[in-house]
């Protein structure tokens, strides 16, 4: 990209949402560098601010409108700013964007990343605020790789092995805003895991809204043998799982690969098969107990997370108390709760038996709860035990200790020399919090 001087040109991102947006604004940040820009985490010193949004909750996408409109003063400051929003609401409400905040000038779409620059560089030269939501059917590959070197300094990452969904759960904007399920061809993956391990990454995470539906000519299972045969490869991760397509030869996977970490994110949403139904989930309370049944019978380590949402249209205090027996039974080693939030476009937001909010914020409430204690009860069961952790570098609370996770995915802090970064190494667990466990290196 050409510069409107010869000055370095700044450029700002800030994330919402999920691992989708945090890889998309690392892609971003790669683009934009590659076209002469340099990175800041001040967004007064930036000449380009981008806001790469979420819309899965309305929360979520209000929270846009509010940070965007912090910006505004910026722009009043220095007319010649450019401000750009991406990702999720970016892409479902588009181009009335710029009509609700004469201060953005760029709406970016979440198939349209790699035409940020070009964008910017219209909007420099003075033809105008733009928006490009268009959705692009083929998957590019170039597109969605991460450039390794972007990375530089990290032990772990995420990479996508396919974008979209077409799983339409009835409450959810993510197939809409994202488009249809495409898979990433498995060359291509193997060869981003291959520059990436080169470059000192030693655990991946394969990324994807449902990823037991990978179809890019080799199946699921046979992805990560491969992912984990790659040189400098220590552990591999996948997220998110669909219950539905959780196939028995993935869970006899985790026995005969090393390097597939014992944890996995395996999404419930509720304990009740009524509404299970009308979420479009396609499985049972039952099909869905069996499965996590055989992951802790064969892997009594395995540690099993979940999302659950509460106040779903209809939900009655039965299939309330349903969902708080499921959640006591399977003993989760942690969970995400949400309250049901309607969003624009899908099924459930027409149904006519919404749950007032006070009902969804008191069900919110007893779920944590109940669920606070389990995770702590599971992190102090580590108490005592030696774990192999992944040194990712100093920990943020105290930089003369090391921080990284153990295979189970829980994070732990240990007092270790920064040479260790990188490595795997022998931590015995001391303590056990809420979120976090403490140890000491054994070695
Ligand atoms: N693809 C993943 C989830 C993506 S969204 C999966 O299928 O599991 C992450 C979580 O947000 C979902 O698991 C769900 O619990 C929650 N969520 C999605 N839409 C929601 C809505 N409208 N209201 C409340 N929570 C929602
Ligand atoms: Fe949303 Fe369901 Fe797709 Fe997950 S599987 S992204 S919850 S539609
Ligand atoms: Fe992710 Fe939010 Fe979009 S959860 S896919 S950033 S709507």
């Amino acid at each position: 990209m050409e510069s409107t001087s010869s000055r370095d040109r700044y450029v700002f991102i800030e994330t919402f949402g999920c691992q989708m947006n945090d890889n998309d604004s690392i892609r971003m940040m790669a683009l934009l560098e590659a076209n002469s820009y340099r990175k800041t985490d001040r967004p007064e010193e930036a000449d380009l601010i981008l806001v790469n949004t979420c819309s899965v909750r309305d929360k979520a996408e209000q929270k846009v409108y509010s940070t965007v409109g912090r910006y505004k003063s910026l722009k009043e400051a220095k007319p010649e700013l450019v401000i750009g929003i991406s990702g999720c609401v970016a892409q479902q409400a588009g181009a009335s964007l710029l009509k609700r905040m004469p201060h953005v000038d760029m709406v970016v779409g979440t198939h349209n990343i790699h035409r940020i620059p070009a964008l910017v560089n219209e909007v420099l030269a003075g033809q105008g605020r733009v928006a490009s939501t268009e959705f692009d059917e083929a998957i590019h590959t170039e597109k969605y790789s991460v450039n390794s070197t972007a990375l530089k300094g990290k032990v772990k990452c995420f990479v996508n092995i396919m974008r979209g969904c077409d799983n339409f759960c009835t409450y959810c904007i993510v197939p809409y805003v994202r488009g249809r399920e495409v898979s990433r061809p498995a060359g291509d993956i193997l060869g981003e895991v291959r520059a990436l391990a080169e470059n000192g990454i030693r655990e991946v995470t394969l990324l994807g809204q449902n990823v037991n539906s990978y179809d890019g000519e080799v199946t699921f299972p046979e992805l990560l043998r491969r992912v984990s045969a790659i040189d400098g490869i220590d552990r591999v991760r996948f997220v998110t799982s669909h219950p539905k397509d959780l196939s028995e030869e993935l869970i006899h996977l985790f026995g005969e690969v090393p390097e597939l970490a014992r944890s996995m994110h395996l999404p419930v949403q509720s304990g009740s098969d009524r509404v299970l139904e009308r979420m479009r989930r396609g499985y049972t309370v039952s099909d869905y107990v069996a499965k996590v049944r055989m992951l802790r019978d064969l892997y009594p380590d395995m540690a099993i997370t979940t999302d659950v949402i509460v106040g779903f249209p209809g939900e009655s205090d039965d299939d309330f108390e349903d969902t708080l027996s499921l959640v006591s039974e399977v003993e989760y080693d942690g969970m995400f709760s949400f309250k049901y939030s309607p969003r624009p476009e899908t099924e459930a937001a027409g149904y006519p038996d919404q749950v007032p909010d006070e009902t969804r914020q008191e069900r919110l409430e007893r779920l944590q709860s109940i669920q606070k204690d389990i995770t702590l009860k599971k992190n102090t069961a580590m108490v005592g035990r030696t774990v192999k952790v992944l040194a990712e570098g100093p920990s943020k609370a105290d930089a003369s200790e090391l921080t990284g996770r153990t295979s189970c995915n829980r994070v732990v802090n240990f007092p270790g020399d920064a040479a260790l970064k990188g490595s795997m190494v022998d931590v015995l667990i001391t303590e056990a919090y809420a979120n976090s466990l403490r140890g000491i290196c054994r070695a």
